[in-house]
């Protein structure tokens, strides 16, 4: 007996998920870094505060009474009760009245990041035990009274403790849906350089720093203009046609997601006129048979015009520049390929249907 009650005690503290302190509780100390996080997809990664991540949720077929929500993974991993979320036949679904799992993805949680295992289908992160001790990177801090602060985590230093979310996720044929860093090369890749960047203001009330690492985490959601200096427009004239390069600076494809669908417009305002130009999609579509399909149903990649990783991607327009013409190009962005709408019912929605604007650069014709 006695036997059984410690193995079971341990089996508990080897298996059950952790809890985390919510992102509240960082809010008195922290509170610049708590603002910015807020509007941010992490905080809002749940089904309840992202409708596009509910719609697609809604018509998956894991989305029965009896069947895990296995997104919870990424999604919802602050959740207190994560390991019934996830496990298959328990009749227990996303509850909109769980706070932990209204969270998204903690402060906590990513602070609490040790490792990343790598994985075929996805990578999984691996949570320190100890609770109330956070991983970080400042090279020289105070102490905390509220918290143990631990500096030797190689993902934090390397800034790469995202690809154990954002690595790659692939479906049951072997299709990768999404990925930033499909060769898995852990060490090679510095997320935090481009979508942390130091900005003004304290990193916490109890000592005065001039900056702090941004948490408002850009991306294609919010924030774009933090971004637009890793791409490039560029125009090069010929005499009967001009080419537009977008150059690419980041280490992974413009559009990431599945979803997306990205746009070139073109615009020549010549004396009064204004002359609209062929729009350009970029995109990458999986699918089947030869048709976009949702990623559950996708054995193949369909199309993939999706500007890749450090590419420069030359489109050419076969329209005549004439000396004095102001030519503006822009890019940017459809989170929900039109295509899809309907059949996600979001066509109504505003943020799915929305064209996001990401960069627009001018050019005068001399
Ligand atoms: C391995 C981690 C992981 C798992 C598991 C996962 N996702 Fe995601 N999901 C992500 C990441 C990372 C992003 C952000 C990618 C981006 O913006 O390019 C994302 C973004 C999304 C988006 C786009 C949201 C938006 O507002 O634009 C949808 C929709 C989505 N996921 C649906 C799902 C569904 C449904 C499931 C479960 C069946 C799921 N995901 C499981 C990591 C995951
Ligand atoms: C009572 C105040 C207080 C509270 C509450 C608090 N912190 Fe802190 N935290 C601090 C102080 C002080 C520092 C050190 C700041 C410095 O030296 O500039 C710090 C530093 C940190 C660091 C930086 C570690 C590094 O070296 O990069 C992280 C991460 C962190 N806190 C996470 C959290 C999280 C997550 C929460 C909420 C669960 C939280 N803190 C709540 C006071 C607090
Ligand atoms: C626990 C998993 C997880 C971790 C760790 C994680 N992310 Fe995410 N991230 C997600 C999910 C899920 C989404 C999409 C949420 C949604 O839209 O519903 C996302 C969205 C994003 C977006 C898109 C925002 C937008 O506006 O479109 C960016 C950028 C991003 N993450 C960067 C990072 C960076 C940088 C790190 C590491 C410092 C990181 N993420 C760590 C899961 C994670
Ligand atoms: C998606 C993962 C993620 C989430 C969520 C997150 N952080 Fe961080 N945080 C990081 C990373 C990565 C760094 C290190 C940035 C660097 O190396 O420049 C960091 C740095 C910090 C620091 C040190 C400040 C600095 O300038 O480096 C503090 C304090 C902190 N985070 C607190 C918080 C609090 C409070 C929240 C919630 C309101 C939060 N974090 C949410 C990933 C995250
Ligand atoms: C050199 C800069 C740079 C680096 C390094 C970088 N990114 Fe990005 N990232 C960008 C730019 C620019 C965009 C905006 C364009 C876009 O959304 O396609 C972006 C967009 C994103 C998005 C939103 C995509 C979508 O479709 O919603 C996610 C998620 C993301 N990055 C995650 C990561 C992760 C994770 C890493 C590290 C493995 C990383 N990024 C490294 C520049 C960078």
């Amino acid at each position: 007996m006695k036997y059984i009650l410690l193995l079971s005690a341990l089996y508990v503290s080897m298996y059950a998920h952790p809890t985390f302190e919510p992102s509240q509780t960082c809010k008195s100390c922290h509170p610049t870094i708590y603002k910015e996080f807020q509007s941010t997809q992490h905080a809002k990664a749940s089904i309840f505060d992202d409708e596009i991540h509910a719609a697609v949720w809604k018509k998956h077929p894991k989305n029965t009474k009896m069947s895990s929500y296995a997104c919870a993974k990424c999604h919802t991993p602050s959740a207190s009760n994560y390991g019934a979320l996830v496990e298959k036949h328990n009749g227990v679904v996303p509850d909109a009245n769980d706070t932990t799992q209204r969270e998204g993805i903690s402060c906590a949680y990513c602070h609490r990041i040790e490792s990343i295992k790598p994985g075929h289908m996805s990578n999984t992160n691996i949570i320190a035990k100890e609770g109330k001790a956070y991983f970080g990177s400042l090279k020289s801090h105070i102490e905390s009274p509220f918290h143990k602060i631990k500096t030797d985590s190689k993902h934090f230093n390397s800034g790469n403790v995202c690809v154990g979310c954002h690595s790659h996720k692939k479906n049951k044929y072997d299709i990768n849906v999404c990925s930033t860093n499909i060769d898995n090369e852990l060490d090679g890749s510095n997320c935090v350089s481009c979508h942390m960047p130091k900005v003004k203001g304290s990193v916490s009330t109890m000592h005065k720093t001039k900056e702090h690492a941004f948490h408002g985490f850009p991306g294609t959601h919010s924030h774009q203009g933090m971004l637009t200096q890793y791409v490039d427009i560029i125009l090069k004239r010929h005499e009967r046609t001009f080419d537009i390069t977008i150059d690419n600076k980041s280490s992974h494809a413009l559009a990431l997601h599945p979803m997306r669908v990205m746009q070139l417009r073109a615009k020549i305002t010549r004396k009064s006129k204004v002359i609209d130009l062929a729009v350009k999609n970029f995109a990458r579509v999986i699918g089947a048979e030869g048709k976009g399909t949702p990623p559950w149903l996708a054995n193949e990649v369909v199309q993939d015009t999706a500007v890749k990783a450090n590419e420069k991607r030359v489109v050419t327009f076969n329209d005549v520049l004439e000396k004095g013409d102001r030519l503006e190009v822009t890019i940017g962005y459809f989170l929900v390929n039109p295509k899809m709408l309907k059949s996600l019912d979001l066509d109504k929605s505003v943020i799915a249907t929305k064209f996001h604007h990401f960069k627009t650069e001018k050019f005068e014709i001399k």
